[in-house]
């Protein structure tokens, strides 16, 4: 059985008080029944890796450069990341792909550094409003999978998330007919690829305005293994609310 994850992306929010958000959501969750990860921005990973040291909730990085180290300003590598006490990196978030310009192929890259330095991609894939009404949700999910994933992944450091661009933020999700379909989708992608026993061990992330009130029906999902969640990660009860929920499902 996956044991399911409940991971918070923090983005690019969080002064140091926000690390008291880590202490109380320990208090809430002394002994969680599923896996917990925030991903808090990197200037406060290792303040958070302290706060949280000896407990079920692990710290992870939003993103990293594909090398170890070197001539690479304002870059940070997974092995610093790790150095600091992060145990996962998300990969290929929407945001980067459109603030950054990243391509599936560097998402490939940066997941095989990833899991070379130990840690865990969290992969993230997903639409644009306007695939989604061209018909094109499988097709871009195929081509994304393909290409964010390396052909030499392994499977008990990899995590894919799907995050329709337009459900980011936007307090808009999928039906949950929709989102059964491109899960089921990437679980039998991923068979094809990979085999059964590789794709069997990889949680399934859904991603984008992810809340305690809509957790629950979204956690009944087939291959739902989890959620990434944004917005409600940054107050420790919705984020509490969501583990709850995923507990019970
Ligand atoms: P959201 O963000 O929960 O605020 O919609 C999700 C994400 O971008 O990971």
């Amino acid at each position: 059985m996956r044991r399911k994850l409940a991971a918070g992306n923090w983005k690019m929010n969080g002064l140091s008080a926000q690390i008291e958000v880590l202490n109380d959501l320990i208090n809430r969750h002394p002994a969680p029944t599923v896996d917990l990860l925030i991903c808090p921005p990197a200037t406060l990973v290792g303040a958070a890796a302290t706060a949280t040291a000896g407990t079920p909730l692990m710290i992870g990085g939003q993103d990293c450069h594909t090398a170890t180290s070197g001539a690479h300003t304002g870059d940070i590598s997974a092995e610093m990341l790790g150095d600091s006490g992060a145990g996962a990196v998300i990969l290929g978030h929407s945001e980067r792909r459109e603030d950054h310009g990243e391509e599936d192929a560097l998402v490939a890259a940066k997941t095989t550094t990833v899991q070379a330095a130990g840690l865990i991609a969290v992969v993230c894939i997903g639409e644009t409003l306007a695939q989604r009404e061209g018909g094109e949700t499988l097709n871009v999910i195929k081509a994304q999978l393909a290409g964010s994933i390396p052909a030499d992944a392994a499977a008990d450091t990899l995590v894919v998330a799907y995050e329709p661009v337009w459900a980011i933020g936007t307090g808009k999700i999928p039906t949950l007919a929709e989102i059964a379909e491109v899960h089921d989708f990437i679980r039998a992608e991923l068979t094809a690829r990979f085999g059964a026993d590789f794709a069997d061990k990889i949680r399934l992330l859904y991603g984008g305005s992810v809340k305690p009130t809509n957790a629950e029906e979204i956690f009944a999902v087939s291959n739902v293994d989890g959620a990434l969640v944004g917005g409600a990660s940054l107050k420790a009860e919705d984020f509490s609310g969501i583990i709850t929920a995923l507990e019970a499902s």
